[in-house]
């Protein structure tokens, strides 16, 4: 289906809700997980996104983090977290639900913003509640908790950990709620979130599916648009905007 088809079914629905993976900030120059320069490809996640492996080596795992932080404090939203965050301010996107932690979306202006797996740019001490938001990388080896002097850790969710309820009671929430999800830039191989889609897809949802190449999502996605997030989301946001100012 083209672009023209899919943006006046989009057009149509009155709840829109946007589901992000790595893939919609590869063009702010963060990267991607699975891809063939990914994460995954140069690292281990067992070293390196774990709970034990930060119990068995916090200072290689605050090192990674703190390289990772260095790429996000660096990174700018592009042209497609800059879409999203304007179709919310124009009322048709009501939430992005993201599995990225690098807050590129509120730094477009996005407002409802679901972090499903937390944020680099803070974090939680490991033996008390104190929370922090990082302004720039710490210094320190090994970031302490000014309140207790523990250890600090990414406020993120490790392999083997659970999500936060909250996010996830929200997610599911909107996802229950929505009449479309566009899904963008993720290979939708990781639970839960990538059970997101689903459930809105059990609700009769439209699902819109951006990505250069096909996901594990692609089979359940009503359009699949093939390509880069940051060339397709302005000229569906523009689309839908005309396609919207026309029929009012
Ligand atoms: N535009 C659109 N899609 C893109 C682009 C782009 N410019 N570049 C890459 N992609 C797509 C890839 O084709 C792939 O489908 O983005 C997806 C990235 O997939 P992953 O690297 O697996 O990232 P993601 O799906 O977000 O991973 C989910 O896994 O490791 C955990 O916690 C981590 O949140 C992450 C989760
Ligand atoms: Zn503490």
């Amino acid at each position: 289906m083209s672009m023209e088809k899919a943006v006046k079914l989009i057009a149509k629905v009155n709840y829109v809700v946007v589901f992000t993976g790595a893939g919609v900030s590869a063009e702010s120059g963060i990267p991607t997980f699975r891809g063939k320069d990914g994460l995954w490809k140069r690292f281990r996640v067992e070293d390196l996104a774990t709970p034990q492996a930060s119990a068995r080596n916090p200072r290689l795992v605050w090192e990674w983090y703190k390289w990772r932080m260095r790429i996000v404090f660096q990174a700018k939203p592009n042209s497609a977290h800059l879409a999203i965050a304007r179709l919310e301010k124009e009322g048709v996107v009501k939430a992005v639900i993201t599995q990225n932690v690098d807050g590129l979306h509120q730094a477009a202006g996005s407002m409802n913003v679901i972090e499903l797996h937390g944020s680099i740019r803070r974090a939680r001490c490991t033996a008390c509640d104190f929370k922090l938001e990082f302004q720039e990388v710490p210094l320190e080896n090994l970031p302490r908790c000014p309140k207790c002097r523990s250890l600090l850790r990414p406020d993120v969710v490790w392999f083997g950990e659970t999500l936060s309820l909250d996010a996830w009671r929200r997610a599911v929430g909107e996802a229950m709620r929505c009449d479309c999800m566009i899904v963008v830039g993720t290979s939708g191989v990781v639970c839960p979130a990538a059970y997101i889609p689903l459930l809105s897809k059990e609700r009769g949802a439209l699902i819109i599916e951006v990505n250069v190449k096909q996901s594990a999502l692609t089979s359940v996605a009503d359009v699949f648009l093939k390509g880069r997030a940051g060339e397709i989301l302005p000229a569906v946001a523009r689309a839908i905007l005309d396609e919207r100012c026309l029929s009012t």
